[in-house]
């Protein structure tokens, strides 16, 4: 189903909930591009903690954005790799150190604006499926569809695991349990971008469904 209109989908939700991988499918099926805007936050955290720069100090933390760019390059099977100073570093970003240090950058508000600056500008041009936590909200108030995709909490901790596990990491499921309890809340309860349905958003509860299933199920929803 290619479409030529302009189009932007959004698809907020918690980590584990199959976001990136439900926003890979639709795009695929539309003909449009995927956003990972959790790929954006993890890549200045990257930067940061190669330059060992402080996380807590949310002055330095903007500047350090203000002076880097994070782009996205399209690879020979059509996916998105993101791009740190020119970069590739769709690898790098997926490590254990990175994911538990992202809520830094995540929460210091001048970060937060680039970002978003940055968001909109890749939605003005081009027809995207964006993943995150503030896109429905902050980043698309008027995206064109909206969905939160929610599953329910051990769901999201065993898909985590598999994929982890799957990628050939060494995981502990009490100590992985444990970080993804501490970044939902942390994602919830900031003060800037916190993870929250947008008031016009579709709930997909994808605890029971497969991906084929819940990308079947936001289908449904999508008339172009
Ligand atoms: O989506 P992903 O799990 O890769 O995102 C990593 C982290 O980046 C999230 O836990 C969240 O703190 C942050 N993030 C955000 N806003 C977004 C996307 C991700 O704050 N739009």
């Amino acid at each position: 189903m290619e479409t030529h209109k302009h189009l932007i989908i959004t698809l907020d939700g918690p980590a584990g909930a199959g976001k990136s991988t439900v926003a890979k499918h639709l795009a695929k099926l539309l003909g449009i591009s995927y956003l990972d805007t959790g790929a954006m936050y993890r890549a200045l955290t990257l930067k940061a903690l190669r330059l060992g720069i402080k996380f807590d100090d949310e002055k330095i933390l903007t500047d350090l954005a203000k002076n880097t760019v994070i782009d996205f390059t399209e690879m020979p099977d059509g996916s998105l790799h993101v791009r740190l100073d020119g970069e590739d570093v769709a690898l790098d970003i997926r490590s254990l150190e990175v994911t538990n240090n992202t809520f830094y950058a995540a929460r210091t508000a001048g970060v937060r604006e680039l970002m978003v600056g940055w968001q909109k500008e890749i939605g003005l041009k081009h027809s995207i499926v964006t993943d995150g936590r503030d896109q429905g909200t902050v980043v698309f108030p008027k995206a064109d569809f909206k969905f939160y995709m929610d599953a329910n909490f051990e769901e999201r901790v065993q898909r985590r695991l598999k994929e982890l596990q799957e990628a050939g990491k060494a995981v502990d499921a009490g100590q992985l349990k444990k970080d993804m309890q501490d970044r939902d809340q942390k994602d919830f309860t900031r003060a800037v971008g916190p993870l929250k349905k947008a008031g016009d958003a579709i709930v997909i509860d994808s605890t029971h469904l497969s991906i084929q299933q819940t990308v079947e199920e936001i289908m449904k929803h999508i008339q172009i």
